[in-house]
């Protein structure tokens, strides 16, 4: 089978046939800035797809890049059909997927149809008539009484899901932020605006979407009947988007366990999931220097969702979310990784950054050696094959929000501007900013993160790593994850002691750091065929 690579870029392939080597997560504020006003652009972008390429990247994911007031990093929509001018406009956008695709990949944007921003001409027009045709488009409430379990995704920074507005007269319900109504699902109007817009884009050129809280858009909100049948709504939407692209890719974020899930791909009605379960539970795996838990995850999700159509990542862009774990294992994680309060969020979830959390650098190497070999289509963020930072000194979940860092030059060559707004402190003068940690000082450096994430993606195409069919093998060491595929074995030491194999001794190490064929040294990996 040829790798995508070698597609023709007018003949691509859907995600079925071809899931995919590495999706990259693009915030396009925080990526490039090609005109100097300390906010990155599609231009910017566009300058940078080479570096994009050379990771083996198959699909990029553009984080929300509507206008937008940006109290939630866009994912508050003031405007779903349009770019924000800070980014550029559509006949950038339209060059930028045009050079992404002459680069052999293709582009998800992020749909955000959970909710709307306050300031969206929907809502505006909502308010003015909530019980008429376009109040019908959200939750609108007499009272703020919450029924059992729903509770607001921001604990501490919102106390309740519904908010009252003065013009209205009445409570609209918000599970994010008070700034963001939650759309109603169950009208059919918006359903079939929610078609137009995801046409729209369709005709501008994107090759699908990642649809944003996938599963909570079509759960009920706290009143009834507004809940609507996920497999009618989502068979539905896939139904109309298929007689505009039969190839468009739609893949749901969702943080559910997998049984939750399953039925969001069944019939095809989404790609593939951004599965949160692995990530927790390799997070346990990490802190009890133990495989098994990863193990079962793995043999949870084969029973409801297969491999291609699962989205792997370690550390994706808000918290790293743990709420998929028990009190107990959660507890486990944070004291290993974030024994520092103020490193924990709403309970559930760790704000440091990948590399600061998981160093020292060598575990970090492992990691990022893991996520390629962990079943499934491996997700990074951008920045993340750099080992990049975070600054715990952000409130919230901006702290591992890094712009790029593309040199050692003022902001990290990320802008031109004598101010740049969205870098954070650290960057300029912590140890993982931007003068030790750049892609240039990495390009070119045999032992440098960069040359290893690229490392695993030619290994990982030469080998048809992304291929069904691994299993999990016992590798005589609980401290080692050996997962096995035909020919091809896998070994991860998540300990920080060596640990002694019992298998692969006599196989040739494609790629390895710390193996002698026989033991791995403390976080040593190797990739043997
Ligand atoms: C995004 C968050 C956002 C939330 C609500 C999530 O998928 O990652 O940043 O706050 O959706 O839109």
């Amino acid at each position: 089978m040829p790798s995508t690579h070698e597609r023709l870029p007018d003949n691509p392939a859907g995600w079925a046939t071809d899931p995919g080597a590495l999706v990259y997560g693009l915030d396009l504020s925080r990526f490039a800035d090609s005109d100097g006003d300390g906010f990155g652009d599609l231009r910017g972008a566009m300058d940078h797809l080479d570096h994009v390429a050379s990771l083996g990247v198959i699909w990029i994911w553009l984080l929300p890049f509507y206008p937008s007031e940006r109290r939630d990093n866009g994912y508050d929509v003031d405007d779903h059909l349009a770019v924000d001018p800070r980014f550029g406009d559509l006949d950038d956008l339209r060059a930028f997927l045009a050079r992404a695709h002459d680069h052999g990949i293709r582009v998800l944007i992020d749909a955000v149809p959970h909710h709307t921003s306050d300031r969206h001409p929907w809502f505006l027009a909502a308010r003015e008539d909530t019980d008429g045709r376009a109040g019908k488009f959200f939750v609108w409430s007499d009272d703020d009484s919450t029924e059992p379990g729903d509770h607001p995704m921001f604990p501490g920074e919102e106390e309740t899901v519904w908010a009252f507005d003065e013009r209205a007269g009445r409570y609209y319900h918000h599970q994010f932020y008070s700034f963001q109504p939650d759309i109603n699902a169950t009208d059919p109007d918006v359903f079939e605006e929610i078609v137009q817009l995801l046409t729209f884009w369709l005709g501008v050129g994107v090759d699908g979407f990642r649809i944003d809280a996938a599963l909570l858009l079509v759960q009920g909100k706290g009143r009834p009947d507004t809940d609507v049948d996920d497999a009618v709504f989502f068979d539905r939407l896939r139904a109309r988007l298929r007689e505009i692209r039969p190839d468009v890719a739609l893949i749901a974020e969702a943080s559910e366990p997998p049984e939750a899930m399953a039925s969001l791909i069944e019939n095809d009605r989404f790609d593939a999931v951004i599965d949160f379960s692995l990530n927790n539970a390799t997070f346990l795996a990490l802190a009890r220097e133990r495989a098994q838990p990863i193990v079962d995850a793995l043999s949870r999700l084969d029973d409801s969702i297969p491999a291609e159509s699962r989205l792997n990542f370690i550390r994706n862009a808000d918290e790293a979310d743990l709420s998929l774990l028990s009190d107990d294992e959660r507890r486990e994680v944070f004291a290993r990784f974030a024994p520092d309060e103020d490193a924990l969020i709403y309970g559930r979830g760790i704000r440091r950054g990948w590399a600061p959390m998981l160093q020292p650098a060598a575990r970090v190497r492992m990691t990022l050696s893991l996520l390629h070999a962990l079943p499934g289509v491996p997700l990074l963020q951008a920045g993340q094959e750099l080992g990049q930072g975070d600054d715990l000194r952000v409130r919230g979940r901006g702290a591992a929000r890094t712009t790029m860092q593309w040199d050692d030059s003022a902001w990290g060559g990320f802008t031109a501007a004598s101010v740049s707004p969205l870098t954070l402190g650290a960057q300029v003068d912590g140890p993982f900013g931007y003068r030790t940690v750049n892609a240039r000082a990495q390009d070119g450096d045999d032992g440098s993160l960069l040359t290893l994430a690229r490392e695993l993606a030619r290994v990982r195409r030469e080998a048809h790593a992304d291929a069904a069919g691994w299993t999990a093998v016992d590798a005589g060491d609980g401290a080692v994850l050996a997962l096995r595929r035909d020919g091809l074995l896998t070994l991860h030491n998540l300990s920080g002691r060596e640990a002694t194999v019992a298998i692969g001794d006599g196989q040739h190490a494609a790629l390895a750091d710390g193996w002698d064929g026989r033991t791995l040294a403390p976080y040593g990996f190797a990739w043997l065929d």
